[in-house]
């Protein structure tokens, strides 16, 4: 069965606009899992745009409702998600300028780095998955640093598809990325950027297990709900 992560970051970014408690992060990780969400994606940033450390801890805490945790290299972030313990790991880049994550990690940079932060994850019992570009050179990096899942950046698929642009080079370099990453016993997840259309291009790849979205899902919830919309994209993931 191919998994739906809803990331429920801009529900604190819409909270933290009003600098109140409405909408709550926790309320919405029981609500988006009773509406068939199989995880919850946060990003625990180093600038705190979004969730705090306090939604971070309560959610991850959450009995039943499988948290994925988002985090930077950053030291103290890595020792903070030690203690959280969500039950899976995304190390991703962070750029203190983004709007959001801008590309995959730089493996081959820090690949010492990375080494040792898997090996915590690991020993902890957490899940651990790479967020990369789709490249087949960071997947073999990413094999050999033991990484239990890699997480392909589809954001530029995502860019390319919504301006009308030629995407058949970038769906070929994911589908290819995708089955070499698979065929390595590494666990294949997709995210960033994703809607209905993107989504349904991409089940069409058959090693990817996963997919993590966020912003499209609270975007159109405004409109359809937030049932409605994960209903929507659950039942594409399933075809
Ligand atoms: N996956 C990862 C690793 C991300 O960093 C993000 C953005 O925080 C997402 C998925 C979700 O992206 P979007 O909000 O564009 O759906």
């Amino acid at each position: 069965m191919k998994r739906l992560g809803v990331n429920i970051d801009h529900i604190a970014t819409l909270r933290n606009a009003r600098g109140e408690k409405h909408p709550d992060p926790l309320y919405a990780a029981k609500k988006v899992i009773s509406y068939g969400a199989d995880s919850v994606t946060i990003h625990l940033r180093e600038d705190r745009r979004h969730i705090n450390d306090i939604d971070a801890k309560k959610i991850c805490g959450l009995k039943n409702v499988l948290v994925n945790l988002e985090i930077s290299m950053n030291k103290e972030i890595v020792n903070k998600a030690l203690k959280i313990k969500p039950n899976f790991i995304c190390l991703v880049p962070e750029n203190r300028k983004e709007i959001t994550t801008e590309g995959g990690l730089n493996i081959k940079k820090n690949l010492n780095k990375l080494e040792k932060i898997i090996k915590k994850f690991k020993k902890a019992k957490i899940r651990t998955s790479l967020f990369i570009n789709p490249s087949p050179n960071d997947i073999r990096l990413a094999k050999k640093l033991n990484a239990d899942c890699i997480e392909i950046h589809t954001g530029k698929l995502a860019n390319l598809v919504k301006s009308k642009k030629n995407y058949s080079s970038e769906l070929n370099r994911i589908k290819k990325s995708a089955k070499l990453a698979s065929s390595l016993n590494i666990e294949v997840h997709a995210g960033h950027g994703l809607d209905y259309k993107t989504t349904k291009m991409l089940t069409k790849i058959i090693d990817i297990e996963e997919y993590n979205i966020g912003h499209f899902i609270i975007g159109e919830s405004i409109f359809d709900g937030l049932s409605k919309v994960i209903k929507n994209l659950k039942k594409i993931i399933k075809r």
